[in-house]
């Protein structure tokens, strides 16, 4: 632990649909206020900073400098895929006396200085809809232009226990126990279909005809059986439900070919 300090955080959106930071102010537990009063000391957030511009980037600068002084290393968090297509300009953190600070730049050079990197959502960890055929912006996931170590931290969006419960084990213990593909065991360790409710269905062999019903969707094109999450017992909202809960199809959405992978959601 770090004797009651807070982790300090730099959280650069890239390309994404701002999905996870959404999906970020439903944490419960603890709730968002208490994330940010008592968990983070947040440094930069274009979403939940308040200042702006010029002021903004100075706090980039002047935390990277600190580190690159080795006081205080922050975590870097990444909400987003980084387009490499276009030298990197589909995506522009800010403007500099010498240019745009592409998400690329920024990525590289924050990466290099950071004590840890969480991407965050599909997207951030493994390119996700933002990379998703035909890849017109030639987007990747954060670990395909970082040569370290990358907790991903994935889902469309990510469920907020996944992300602040990553940040609360770094603040608490540390690197947390990570899959072949960098995700955290605590949250990804086990199939959407091994804690199924409706995996007795599956395991009868009795399949819904069509949405709605309320036996397995493995009929529809359920993906539950080849994606790693703990929705089935964690919930979403408030741990009030999930896809197959309100009658849907798992789409995959952890997974490192989604959404390409997972298409068409809906089996015909
Ligand atoms: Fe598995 Fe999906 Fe059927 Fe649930 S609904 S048992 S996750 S195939
Ligand atoms: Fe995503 Fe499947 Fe859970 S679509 S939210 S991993 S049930």
């Amino acid at each position: 632990g770090r004797g009651g300090g807070k982790l300090p955080v730099i959280w650069i959106e890239t390309c994404d649909s701002g999905d996870n930071n959404i999906s970020f102010l439903n944490t419960a537990a603890p709730y968002v206020d208490q994330v940010f009063s008592g968990m983070i000391d947040l440094i930069y957030s274009n979403t939940f900073m308040a200042a702006q511009g010029a002021d903004a980037l100075a706090l980039l600068q002047d935390a990277l400098v600190r580190a690159g002084q080795g006081r205080r290393r922050y975590t870097l968090v990444v909400e987003g895929a980084i387009p490499l297509g276009g030298r990197g300009r589909y995506a522009v953190i800010a403007w500099t006396p010498s240019g745009p600070l592409t998400a690329y730049d920024a990525v590289r050079w924050l990466g290099k200085e950071a004590e840890y990197v969480v991407a965050l959502g599909t997207c951030a960890a493994f390119g996700g809809p933002s990379a998703a055929r035909p890849n017109p912006t030639e987007s990747v996931g954060v670990g395909d232009v970082l040569d370290r170590t990358v907790i991903n931290v994935s889902g469309c969006p990510v469920n907020p226990d996944w992300f602040v419960g990553t940040l609360a084990h770094l603040l608490l213990y540390g690197m947390p126990e990570l899959d072949e593909r960098g995700r955290p065991v605590l949250f990804y360790g086990s199939t959407v279909h091994r804690h199924c409710q409706r995996r007795s269905y599956f395991d009868q062999k009795v399949f819904a005809k069509r949405l709605g019903d309320r036996e397995c969707m493995f009929s529809l094109g359920c993906a539950g059986p080849k994606t790693y999450a703990d929705c089935p017992y964690r919930l979403w909202v408030d741990h009030v439900s999930w896809p197959v809960k309100a009658n849907t199809p798992c789409i995959g959405c952890t997974n490192p070919d989604f959404p390409d992978g997972s298409t068409p959601f809906f089996a015909p």
